[in-house]
């Protein structure tokens, strides 16, 4: 069943949360839209797609979005902190947000560092965020999250998994889009939330073994903590501590 800007307007009202909304049946890409949304109106939207057709993941990867997904990106004013710590700690509190309200439906999940949410060491769910610059001066940020809710995975059954796979039921898009939203931004707005502390809890890479591949170069070692910014501590096979930006990082105990 297509979705629609006012159901999904009407799940956030529930909540308690206002945000204008555009939905597309079909679009290229939600954070690509909602950028243009923002550019064009200058009010911060929720954008949200029955499916992508060129559904963007991390470092230039796509993202499989078939209906039955929830794909949906929001823009917001960035704060006074520099803009690797709030690109970082937004990716964190976005993926928090979603295995909170995945544990509200009864899925258990963890989180892959920095941005995958997995549920039986198999993907669920992608963010994707972009810092957008006026001129020299970065302006605001976008969050996208793609999540698989009762979307078919074709070709990706191995690495991905849905609500759907999990729980055995289909849930509603709408309101499960609604009440990540929601949570994001209650989490940011509450100043006692401790995000790296909650990060730590569930993030299923540290203590693991990882292999970290950039453009430049690929090396092993073991995920051993974050740093205050949010960025990955591995100690290397040669004792060395790196670290790990934007790097990208695979479980080699949890996933190839
Ligand atoms: C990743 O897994 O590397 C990140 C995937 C992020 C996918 C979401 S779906 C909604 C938004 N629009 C996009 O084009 N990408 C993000």
């Amino acid at each position: 069943m297509l979705l629609s800007a006012e159901e999904i307007e009407e799940q956030l009202k529930k909540l308690n949360m206002i945000i204008p909304v555009r939905y597309y049946d079909a679009i290229g890409s939600t954070n690509s839209a909602a950028k243009l949304v923002h550019d064009e109106t200058d009010k911060h939207y929720l954008v949200v797609a029955g499916r992508q057709t060129q559904g963007r993941g991390r470092n230039g990867r796509s993202f499989q979005s078939e209906f039955g997904g929830g794909y949906f990106s929001f823009t917001f004013s960035l704060g006074a902190e520099d803009v690797t710590t709030q690109l970082c700690g937004s990716v964190m509190l976005a993926a928090l947000a979603v295995r909170s309200v995945m544990e509200e439906y009864g899925v258990d999940c963890s989180i892959k560092w920095p941005n995958d949410v997995l549920c039986g060491g198999r993907k669920l769910c992608g963010i994707l965020s972009e810092v957008v610059y006026d001129r020299d001066f970065p302006d605001y940020m976008v969050i996208g999250i793609g999540i698989n809710v009762n979307n078919p995975l074709t070709g990706i059954e191995d690495i991905a998994t849905s609500t759907l796979i999990e729980t055995g039921r289909k849930l509603p898009v709408a309101e499960v889009v609604a009440r990540i939203v929601r949570r994001f931004f209650e989490m940011l707005s509450d100043k006692d939330f401790e995000v790296m502390t909650e990060y730590r809890k569930c993030c299923a890479t540290l203590g693991k073994n990882v292999r970290v591949t950039s453009p430049d170069e690929e090396f092993y070692g073991v995920a051993e903590d974050l740093n205050e910014k949010g960025m990955l501590v591995v100690r290397t096979q040669s004792g060395q501590r790196r670290v790990v930006s934007c790097g990208d990082v695979s479980i080699r105990d949890v996933l190839s």
